[in-house]
């Protein structure tokens, strides 16, 4: 009885050390399918280019809200179809449900660093972003460019945040989108599979 009382404490004290020592090294080791990548996440933004293997991060995924807190967005402004004068500037608003904005880390140091973290009140700790991109055709545009990019990374005022396109874009026709995250930049992470989107686009204007 008193032998097997033992074990079990060794024991529980063993997984705790090493799944301490897991928490602990995340950040910086690679796990599992991650060891087949070179170079591992630092924090920084890593652009691997050629290399096709890129780079692995084996971060936490963290705290994930309940399925009544889900984050949820809608451009209010410029509408869909808008016409907009070329090289006119414009007001970009947009309405965020369930995501408690003005947390952003240093994109140069805190990237992919921080599990997500909920507030008090089960929301998502993180901001969004507005990004514009010209749209050539029925070819998805391609994610290394874009005409306009901002991190909306404010408070909202009653979850309404805005931003302006300064200097207005060339003539032509544009996908504008959101794009919400966590405190340090990786996508909002969600509890069901089936939901409506957390981000919202307009597709021409
Ligand atoms: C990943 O690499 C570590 C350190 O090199 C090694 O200890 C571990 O067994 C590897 N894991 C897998 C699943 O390959
Ligand atoms: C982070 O890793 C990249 C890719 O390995 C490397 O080029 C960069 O110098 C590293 N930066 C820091 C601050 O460690
Ligand atoms: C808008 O600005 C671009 C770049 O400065 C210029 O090439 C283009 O002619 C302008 N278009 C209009 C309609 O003013």
């Amino acid at each position: 009885m008193r032998v097997s009382f033992v074990t079990t404490i060794v024991v529980i004290i063993t997984t705790l050390l090493s799944f301490e020592t897991l928490f602990v090294s995340a950040n910086t080791q690679c796990l599992g399918s991650c060891n087949k990548s070179k170079i591992k996440a630092n924090g920084t933004q890593i652009k691997t280019g050629k290399d096709k293997s890129g780079f692995c991060s084996s971060l936490i995924q963290g705290q994930i809200p309940s399925n009544l807190n889900m984050v949820s967005t809608l451009i209010l402004k410029p509408t869909n179809d808008e016409q907009i004068k070329a090289n006119k500037t414009f007001l970009v608003k947009i309405k965020v449900k369930n995501l408690n904005t003005g947390f952003f880390s240093d994109p140069n140091t805190e990237y992919y660093t921080s599990s997500q973290e909920l507030d008090n009140n089960g929301l998502i700790k993180g901001h969004t972003h507005v990004v514009v991109q010209k749209l050539d055709d029925e070819n998805p545009p391609d994610p290394t460019a874009f005409a306009f990019f901002k991190g909306l990374n404010d408070k909202a005022d009653n979850g309404v945040l805005s931003t302006i396109v300064t200097p207005g874009l060339p003539r032509g026709l544009y996908r504008l989108c959101t794009m919400s995250s966590s405190f340090t930049h990786q996508p909002v992470i969600m509890p069901v599979a089936q939901r409506g989107s957390q981000d919202d686009c307009l597709n021409r204007g």
